[in-house]
């Protein structure tokens, strides 16, 4: 299966994204996205000529845990600093391009983490329009610069650090020793923004009403006449996708949405409501709760589970596939951080949370070619492409939400009556947080069904019920969370609310755990 529709390289002004493996290269590329320019993340290991192929605006080059004086530190290519081309270097990528470029840098014995207070010296490009004398910056470095290669000058110090921003005498590289990327740095989007528009000269010409345009047209290209099957899930990567191909061919794609009982309240119907009655796709609903359930019954561990939801997905997948006749591509909701060649994921150190996630594919002999509109895409892109496709609301911007659904949110057993009851409680704390005006501020808010009883009263009754714990959490991007400090009073509503309005509970606990070691979901 290959995939066919190409990046938006070829059209857009693109700034590559070297990555020395920071956590923060993802942030970097986001962060360039927002400014509205198109730009891809590579690893060191992509050459000169690869480069020059794609013709970047201009380069950044990420921060990394390495020293540069490590064995197998990454390196780089010193050509990159003849393309004529503006290069922003952040820490690790300003130490290395430093030592490249005939400067001098010391193993740090200290690392420098935290909070700085940079003293702006020159504000005519980089530090264009920041006013204060100086501005909070987020650091993070063992090496330090202790001399600058020939005709560099400083354009910002801190206590710590004399060579914390720098510009090279030919005006083409300028390196920063903070993470301009990262919340905590104050005024870091305009210093990016100067970078690229200032220095760079950059227009930002990556918008998204182009960006339909141009995709839809890619697909048509793609798709000619032929047909488009697609998984939808009900959730944004999948609806998006969906609206997406439809927008492009109209009634050459159908899609199947296999209902696995295992939804949020309200789920199921809304799909229905949104493909079928509102976008008038053509769309196989299969109602395949009995058969999750059934064969759930008895299993109790949690990779178990996992596997047989996948297991019967495919098959129910596959047997309503196989009733398109003459179906030519499957289209999948891949995103880019799905995609991404990182430093990270070659030295095996993090994974991305979505690779178990996906369908795994169609059988080889139906012989379909894989369509991924929105590969090139972060999370965030591919909400507001949604939102101009016209999707609800409450659909692009939903939490992520795993595909074995409730039952890795039911420890122990899965049974109907549990599923129900946890779906009650589950509705009632998405009400509650949208009410807080909390959903958009936390990544995920979900009940966990515990199988353990504990005693309560209820008016004179003594009770013997199940008790649910409360997950709340704050991400980036689901690789790390911290668990969110909801307000004593949403906390009481929510408790109350469940243990009132939802049979078979009678307490609810809060998770104070974070990420890692917990991990967000409890199966
Ligand atoms: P964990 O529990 O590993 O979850 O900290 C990280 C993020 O991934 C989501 N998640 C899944 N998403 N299918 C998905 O599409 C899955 O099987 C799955 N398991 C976990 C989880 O909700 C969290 O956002």
């Amino acid at each position: 299966m290959v995939n066919e529709l190409p990046a938006p390289s070829s059209r857009h002004e693109t700034v590559l994204v070297i990555d020395f493996g920071s956590q923060y290269t993802q942030l970097i590329a986001r962060r360039i996205r927002e400014a509205h320019i198109y730009c891809q993340i590579v690893t060191p290991a992509f050459s000169l000529s690869k480069i020059k192929a794609l013709r970047p605006k201009a380069l950044v080059l990420s921060g990394g845990p390495a020293s540069v004086y490590d064995e197998g530190a990454p390196s780089i290519d010193p050509g990159i600093f003849a393309l004529g081309v503006p290069i922003l270097g952040i820490c690790y990528g300003l130490q290395l391009a430093c030592r490249v470029l005939g400067g001098q840098v010391e193993r740090g014995r200290t690392q420098e983490y935290g909070h700085a207070d940079l003293n702006v010296l020159a504000r005519d490009d980089l530090f264009h329009r920041i006013g204060e004398a100086t501005t909070p910056v987020w650091m993070s470095h063992g090496d330090r610069i202790t001399v600058l290669p020939a005709g560099w000058s400083v354009l910002a110090e801190t206590s710590a650090a004399p060579f914390a921003a720098v510009r090279s005498a030919d005006g083409l590289f300028y390196g920063v020793q903070f993470h301009p990327e990262v919340s905590h740095t104050r005024h870091g989007r305009e210093i990016l923004t100067n970078f690229f528009f200032k220095v760079a000269g950059l227009a930002g010409d990556w918008q998204m009403k182009s960006l339909i345009e141009e995709l839809v047209a890619a697909i048509r290209a793609q798709v000619g006449d032929g047909k488009v099957i697609c998984g939808l899930s009900g959730g944004v990567d999948s609806s998006v996708t969906a609206a997406l191909i439809h927008r492009a061919v109209g009634e050459q794609l159908e899609c199947i949405f296999v209902d696995n009982g295992l939804l949020r309240a309200g789920e199921a119907d809304q799909v229905v409501e949104t493909f079928e009655r509102h976008f008038h796709m053509k769309l196989h609903a299969v109602d395949a709760a009995e058969r999750f359930l059934s064969a759930l019954t008895g299993v109790h561990d949690p990779e178990q589970k996992r596997k047989i939801i996948g297991r019967i997905f495919i098959d129910v997948f596959e047997e309503q596939a196989r009733q398109i006749d003459n179906a030519r591509f499957l289209a999948q909701g891949t995103l880019y951080p799905d995609v991404i060649e990182s430093v990270a994921a070659h030295g095996g150190s993090t994974a991305t949370i979505k690779s178990h996630h996906n369908v795994g594919g169609l059988p080889e002999d139906m012989n379909l070619a894989l369509i991924e509109p929105l590969r090139w895409l972060f999370k965030d892109e591919a909400r507001r492409l949604g939102e101009a496709l016209a999707l609800p609301e409450s659909m692009v911007w939903r939490h992520p939400f795993p595909g074995p659904g409730l039952a890795v949110r039911i420890v122990g057993e899965v049974t109907a009556e549990r599923v129900r009851t946890l779906r009650e409680a589950d509705a009632i704390v998405q009400e509650e947080i949208r009410a807080a005006g909390l959903y958009r501020e936390v990544w995920q808010a979900f009940p966990v069904f515990l199988p353990v009883r504990s005693v309560g009263v209820m008016g004179d009754e003594r009770t013997y019920e199940n008790v649910v714990a409360l997950r709340v959490v704050s991400s980036d991007d689901g690789m790390t969370a911290d668990w969110v400090r909801l307000p004593y009073d949403v906390l009481a509503r929510i408790s109350n609310r469940i243990i009132n309005e939802v049979r078979g509970l009678n307490r609810v606990l809060y998770d104070i755990s974070s990420k890692p070691p917990s991990t967000i979901e409890w199966e």
